[in-house]
């Protein structure tokens, strides 16, 4: 894991942070996942989620009540229809046998549940088992992103919405739902910050642009989003627990590690937001 500071108290916390970029990305130590949280320590986990929209909990020996406990501090659970582990319909498993069954081929820059009208808020992900080497996530900064492009290409996408299809799977799952599009660029409902939103995943596609310049411009904001300084690279080890605000960027599941199984639980806090762009 790369670090950019030495651990320090994060003022007006009882938490002490590390930061992977300066931007994105918090390890976050003196917190125990296993307790019910208070009022005061929530607000304050809330507050480093906002600022530095994913945070990262290492030796959390958490069951599963306890990882859908934590979650439940921030919001109703959203259960994906593609379904969750036996014993909680809440708790997706991520891992190769469910990219089979879902044929998902290679890992995406993505954002999670983006074909819904109103996406989730966020997530809370528990290392179950970790590949020998290898399977990272990468988190890219949503507003360091939108915040880099030159102006004219901001210019240009500003007023632009992206299709989210995820109709494929959805049907497999027995689920019908109308397809999405969302705003290339969204502002986020309780910072204000202006966040480059597409799901590279879902066949993006621009409406409005005919097929061969929506790629186009889409390749050109792929290489943007694929910078390193727009990332926090986190190295799972086991009892590690990531916990991401959805709203405020991109993420990538690095598939670097073979036949070795990688087997991860997630689940979604729900949000009620109707994203959109706020424009002055
Ligand atoms: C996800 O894409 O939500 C999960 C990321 C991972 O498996 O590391």
């Amino acid at each position: 894991m790369s670090s950019v500071s030495l651990k320090t108290r994060e003022a007006g916390t009882r938490y002490s942070i590390q930061l992977l970029n300066p931007t994105i990305g918090a390890e976050v130590s003196g917190v125990d996942l296993a307790q019910p949280l208070s009022a005061e320590e929530r607000a304050e986990l809330k507050a480093l989620l906002l600022q530095y929209k994913v945070l990262f909990f290492r030796d959390q020996a958490i069951t599963r009540d306890q990882q859908v406990a934590f979650a439940l501090n921030f919001g109703e659970l959203y259960a994906h229809p593609t379904g969750g582990v036996d014993t909680h319909r809440v708790v997706q498993p991520i891992a190769a046998e469910n990219f089979k069954k879902y044929a998902v081929s290679e890992s995406h820059w993505h954002t999670d549940t983006s074909w819904r009208i109103d996406p989730s808020f966020g997530a809370v992900l528990r290392a179950v088992h970790i590949p020998e080497v290898g399977g990272d996530t990468i988190w890219a900064d949503g507003g360091a992103i939108y915040r880099g492009l030159p102006e004219d290409l901001k210019r240009r996408i500003d007023d632009l919405y992206v299709v989210h299809d995820y109709q494929d799977a959805l049907t497999r799952s027995g689920v019908r739902y109308p397809l999405v599009s969302h705003p290339i660029v969204r502002t986020h409902p309780e910072t204000g910050e202006d966040i480059f939103w597409v799901n590279f995943s879902l066949k993006p596609r621009i409406v409005d642009l005919d097929r061969a310049e929506s790629d186009a411009l889409l390749a050109r904001l792929y290489a943007e989003v694929k910078r390193p300084e727009y990332h926090a690279r986190f190295r799972w080890r086991p009892n590690s627990v990531a916990f991401w605000d959805n709203r405020a960027g991109l993420h990538y599941a690095v598939r670097d590690y073979g036949d070795f199984p990688r087997v991860m639980e997630r689940v979604l806090i729900a949000s009620d937001d109707i994203p959109h762009r706020v424009r002055a």
